[in-house]
């Protein structure tokens, strides 16, 4: 019975643990993020902001954004090889001020905030 009771514990530990390491890698939610590092070059309501060269992408779809923002991470280790200067660049600045964002969760939060055709 003891025993049980420690191994119980030492599980709801490491649940715990693994729990706070996850809390701990993205200290911002994509909110913060994209209005503290995206939205002077893609627009407040990512409508584009053309003095940036910022695209709009209030016009692509979840997926396509999940793609989008897994291609420019990929590019950044010199593994894409594209022309995403400007992007690459402001990961780096994110990656150092610790603004680290969840693709999925990002590609989520501008599709359902920004998009006229996510359903409400
Ligand atoms: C310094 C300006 C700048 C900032 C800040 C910036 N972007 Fe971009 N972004 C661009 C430019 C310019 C492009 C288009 C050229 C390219 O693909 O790199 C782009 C392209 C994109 C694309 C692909 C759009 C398409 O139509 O293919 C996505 C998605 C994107 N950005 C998301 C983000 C997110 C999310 C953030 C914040 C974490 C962000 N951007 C911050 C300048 C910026």
């Amino acid at each position: 019975m003891k025993k049980a009771l420690i191994v119980l514990s030492l599980g709801i530990f490491t649940v715990a643990c693994a729990y706070a390491a996850k809390e701990e890698q993205y200290k911002y939610s994509s909110k913060e993020v994209y209005q503290q590092m995206c939205s002077q070059c893609h627009g407040a309501n990512a409508e584009g902001n053309p003095e940036k060269k910022g695209p709009a992408l209030n016009d692509l779809s979840r997926t396509e954004l999940e793609m989008e923002l897994y291609n420019l991470e990929s590019d950044k280790y010199g593994v894409g090889g594209s022309q995403h200067d400007i992007m690459e660049h402001n990961l780096k600045k994110i990656q150092e001020k610790g603004m680290k964002y969840s693709i999925p969760a990002m590609a989520e939060f501008i599709f359902e905030n920004f998009n006229p055709k996510a359903k409400k």
